[in-house]
């Protein structure tokens, strides 16, 4: 027996202990009782993190699509697979059950191979959080062609690098999409990105907002008449085991984003096995993730691991502060949510709106919260438990990645005491070990290091798609046989972790991943701006705010200076989106440099941190004088 749901502490420590010490014949026995394979693998895992390359399930065969849809139509046909809810409340919801949505995929699909998409090809799917959105990703998995999603909050260049990056060969887009009272015009943003991309031969439109759009002929194509011709039968396509499932891209310390590539089988047995158990997912359940299907949480855990297990998964178009602050509570009081899975700045948003909001509604359905994205402060996860789960409902505190494919470090709910802020214990065949900066595992308890995983686990991603030797250098170069996460993380005196931040130059604001270079390149494409630096600072709802630190190209600038901070910003949204705006821009002379000409980050951290009594060892500081002067102007 795998022991697929975990019911209490004891058997959790008896199922992970046996994950850890016989982690093949572990896994082999959830992947052979769970799922639906065409061809059994012949070998379950080998692996070499020098090189490196994992493998899990070699030699089988399988569609994750039959897995997600098929095997559950005898059984759960009358289900509902998706539960739209969308932007406008007075509009109706919408609900997909297991039957309709094999249908909908399997026309979605018919039409990718009616316009000459084949096996292997990538295939953008930029669309905002509508049906079409799950579908498309389904329909790509179905024949094979690899989807790589962009969240319809990026701008046209970042879209384009990506588009470009992986070269697709479509776009799958809508004429435009709703937020909160907000339309926006995303097909005119396709249209400008698709100025700098070859490779896109076709892009397949869904109506969504019914704007007056230009459709460029020969290229774009309306979906909708597509798919009411299209067949409803749809063979699905025999995937290798290792085979891309889709590429997903995040923000890497510099240069490009990452475009992290996600493989077939394990990905399908891990996130579905960390599903049902990070969850307690129980037939009937109506489970609600908040996130975007542009990010990892929304591929793992609201597409495929819920739709694994044969759930019903909410599919939410708005946003929190839509038509009111009371959206969320709304919503889950009117589809009688049982899961509830959102992000510590959503929940800090939240609890500034006053109690009256979340009173008003029914909550009583709810049995488990999540929080994923960032770590949870205490005050956030307290005001979560208290008014949210009425000191009732377990906090999953999730820690994962992009990278990691699914949750890697969170309690199980009902079975793992809970502990504020902390992630508590490693999932079943997670890891974890803490480093110190010499390359040193620190045993024990009560330490703190650099978090790294030591063995790998079925859905982790196999490369950076067109870069391996990145994915090498990015993640297993920093410690020998370990993948490094980027994170710090302490350990408690009962082996409980908590995830303390990023040790890079990666910035998490409001739960979005982005690099510092790729802003600071977009500064300074300012024609003013000579050079620039970003650092994270506190901020109450966000978590982190971005600083910026900037030197203009004409010292003696008499331009307006909030002019400027503003111009600054419209370019930051163009190249990157309006998520990486900077909240402070500080104009300076100069910026804190070592001999080798390396940006003193650590300096302006403090800086705007507003901690500056002890700056640490600044003897390598070529230039110390500016240091004092950009406390003067601190802002
Ligand atoms: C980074 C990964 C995977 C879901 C969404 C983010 C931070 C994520 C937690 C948590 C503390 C967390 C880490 C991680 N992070 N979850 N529960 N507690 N930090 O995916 O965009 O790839 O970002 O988010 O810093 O490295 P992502």
């Amino acid at each position: 027996m795998s022991n697929y749901h975990i019911k209490h502490l004891e058997e959790y420590y008896q199922v992970y202990r046996k994950s850890v010490r016989e982690p093949e014949n572990f896994w082999e026995e959830v992947a052979e009782e769970h799922f639906m394979w065409q061809k059994k693998w012949d070998h379950v895992l080998s692996w070499d993190f020098i090189k490196p390359e994992v493998k899990w399930f070699e030699g089988a065969q399988l569609n994750i699509t039959e897995n997600c849809i098929d095997r559950h139509l005898a059984t759960r046909g009358n289900k509902t697979a998706i539960l739209f809810e969308p932007n406008d409340p007075k509009e109706d919801a919408e609900h997909i059950t297991y039957t309709q949505l094999h249908q909908r995929v399997n026309k979605f699909a018919n039409v990718l191979k009616d316009q000459g998409i084949k096996k292997g090809d990538r295939v953008c799917v930029y669309l905002p959080m509508i049906p079409e959105l799950a579908i498309a990703v389904l329909a790509c998995a179905r024949i094979g062609a690899i989807h790589s999603v962009v969240f319809a909050g990026f701008s046209a260049t970042a879209l384009s690098t990506r588009i470009n990056d992986s070269d697709c060969k479509m776009v799958i887009t809508s004429d435009g999409s709703y937020r909160g009272a907000k339309t926006i015009d995303l097909k005119g943003i396709v249209d400008e990105a698709l100025n700098e991309c070859t490779c896109v031969e076709t892009v397949l439109v869904a109506k969504r907002i019914h704007s007056d759009i230009d459709m460029k002929s020969g290229r774009d194509k309306w979906l909708q008449p597509l798919l009411d011709a299209a067949s409803t039968d749809c063979k699905a396509a025999l995937m290798n085991a290792e085979d891309p499932l889709f590429i997903l891209y995040t923000s890497g310390s510099t240069g490009l984003p990452k475009g992290m590539v996600h493989t077939t089988a394990g990905y399908m047995v891990y996130t579905a096995y960390s599903f049902k158990n990070a969850f307690q997912y129980k037939e009937d359940d109506v489970y609600w993730c908040t996130a975007d299907i542009g990010w990892i949480t929304g591929h793992s855990y609201i597409v495929y691991g819920p739709l694994a297990n044969g759930a019903t998964t909410i599919m939410f178009e708005g946003v929190p502060s839509y038509p009111d602050f009371g959206r969320f509570w709304e919503i889950i009081e009117k589809h009688k949510v049982n899961q509830f899975y959102t992000a510590p700045t959503a929940i800090r948003a939240l609890a500034k709106q006053g109690l009256e909001l979340v009173e008003k509604y029914d909550l009583s359905t709810l049995k488990v919260l999540g929080s994923v994205g960032e770590p949870i402060n205490e005050e956030a996860w307290h005001w979560y438990n208290d008014n949210v789960g009425k000191k009732k409902s377990p906090i999953v505190d999730t820690w994962w990645q992009t990278e990691t494919g699914g949750i890697m470090i969170t309690p199980i709910p009902f079975v793992t005491p809970t502990k504020p802020t902390y992630a508590t214990l490693p999932f079943i065949g997670i890891q974890p070990a803490l480093m110190d900066e010499d390359g040193n595992e620190l045993k024990g308890n009560q330490i703190d290091g650099r978090l790294c995983i030591k063995f790998p686990w079925p859905s982790m991603a196999r490369t950076i798609w067109g870069n391996h030797q990145r994915y090498k250098d990015t993640y297993f170069s920093a410690y020998k046989n370990m993948y490094f996460t980027g994170d710090g993380a302490l350990r408690d005196d009962v082996g409980y972790y908590r995830i303390t931040g990023r040790v890079d130059d990666v910035i998490i604001v409001s739960g979005h991943n982005l690099g510092t270079a790729p802003i600071e390149d977009a500064i300074n494409e300012h024609p003013a701006v000579a050079e620039s630096a970003i650092v994270g600072f506190p901020h109450d709802v966000k978590g982190n705010a971005l600083y910026g630190y900037v030197i203009l190209k004409d010292v003696g600038e008499t331009r307006d200076q909030d002019n400027l901070r503003k111009e600054i910003n419209q370019i930051i949204t163009e190249h990157i989106g309006p998520i990486a705006k900077l909240d402070k821009i500080q104009f300076t002379k100069g910026l804190p440099k070592t001999r080798s000409g390396k940006i003193m980050r650590r300096i302006l951290r403090k800086i705007a941190h507003k901690d500056t009594s002890n700056l640490g060892d600044t003897s390598t500081l070529l230039n110390p004088e500016v240091v004092q002067d950009i406390m003067d102007n601190a802002l």
